[in-house]
């Protein structure tokens, strides 16, 4: 908050307290007369103009102590950090650190099993169950089941790779997926020519002179991520063309605009997040997904 917006606002909320102060003291009649009325008379009824009972005047006096000994206490006044120290983000962190403090030992358990031994073990999988509802449902459905543009968990297929440490490092650190466009190299008919062959390594229907010229596209611009029969490489996350799985749907329309435009997949890593213990046991619970 910038130096003005601060007085405005130490200004806005200890300038409203003494407005109130104010208005109070020239409300509290303490000289007058118990007894008098305002003149006011409504169907027989008179209205008195006695003076504030003393009880409520002194509660409101003790809630503007109040309320200013709260402003000074915490950060109330613009840019005055409080005299207590406190901040909604130190909060938090104490009670991050108590938790991590309480519930670490439990998850440090099992760092000692290997990885593809873990869904093995029931309480493990429930907790795997629980990290997995709270940091990667969002994006990989609550069945782990995916959807576009979000790999399925449960099937045996895996574009980086199907061992328990590449799922593990897979979490840990994210991974970024890097498919070019090919729009403006090969141009439209060379994507239509290559999308006939992908078909055709799917048995699809395709046009054979299509596929032909497609096969001589493949093998010039995608093999070296795809591999020479197309079964991908998970070292740099290039999928599997002819498994009939597809991360970015199976239509002829939909694969010619991956390759036209180009993919870029992103797993966000989250070593920071959870740390290693909890990464651990994640891992294992997603590799026991198609176990
Ligand atoms: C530099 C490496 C690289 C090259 C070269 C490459 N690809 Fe890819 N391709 C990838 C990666 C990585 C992905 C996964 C993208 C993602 O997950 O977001 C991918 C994804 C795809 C997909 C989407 C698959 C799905 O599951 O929906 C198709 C189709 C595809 N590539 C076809 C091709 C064709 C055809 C060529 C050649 C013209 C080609 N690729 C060249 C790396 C490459
Ligand atoms: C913001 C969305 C997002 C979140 C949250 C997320 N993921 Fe992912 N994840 C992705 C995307 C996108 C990919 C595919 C990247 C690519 O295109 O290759 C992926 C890929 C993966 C893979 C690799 C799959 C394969 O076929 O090799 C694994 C394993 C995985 N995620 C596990 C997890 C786990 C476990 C969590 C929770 C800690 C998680 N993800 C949270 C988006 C997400």
């Amino acid at each position: 908050m910038s130096t003005a917006w601060s007085w405005v606002v130490i200004i806005g909320s200890l300038g409203s307290i003494l407005f109130f102060y104010v208005v109070l003291q020239l409300n509290r009649q303490t000289g007058k007369e118990s007894g008098e009325t305002t003149g006011h008379i409504h169907d027989g009824i008179e209205e008195y103009d006695n003076p504030l009972p003393a009880w409520w005047y002194w509660l409101f006096v003790l809630t503007m102590i109040y309320g200013v000994g709260y402003l000074i206490w915490y950060p109330g006044l613009g840019n005055f950090p409080g005299i207590a120290d406190w901040t909604s983000v130190g909060e938090l962190e104490t009670d991050q650190e108590a938790s991590r403090a309480r519930y670490e030992p439990l998850f440090a358990k099992y760092r000692q099993l290997p990885v593809a031994e873990i869904y093995k073990v029931p309480a493990a999988v429930k907790m795997g169950q629980r990290l997995f509802a709270n940091n990667c449902s969002v994006c990989h459905g609550s069945t782990a089941a995916g959807g576009f543009g979000f790999p399925d968990l449960i099937d045996d297929v895996w574009t980086w790779g199907a061992e328990a440490s590449t799922i593990k490092q897979t979490i840990l650190h994210g991974r970024k997926a890097a498919m070019p466009a090919w729009g403006t190299v090969i141009g439209d008919q060379g994507i239509r020519d290559v999308t006939a062959y992908i078909l055709s390594l799917n048995n699809r229907e395709a046009d054979p002179d299509a596929v032909a010229q497609g096969e001589t596209l493949f093998g010039n611009f995608c093999i070296a991520c795809h591999g020479p029969e197309g079964k991908g490489l998970p070292a740099l996350g290039a999928p599997d063309l002819t498994n009939g799985i597809w991360l970015y749907g199976n239509s002829r329309s939909r694969i010619e605009f991956s390759i036209r435009n180009g993919r870029n997949g992103e797993m966000p890593g989250f070593k920071h997040k959870l740390g290693e213990n909890k990464a651990h046991i994640l891992a294992g619970y997603v590799y026991g997904l198609s176990r």
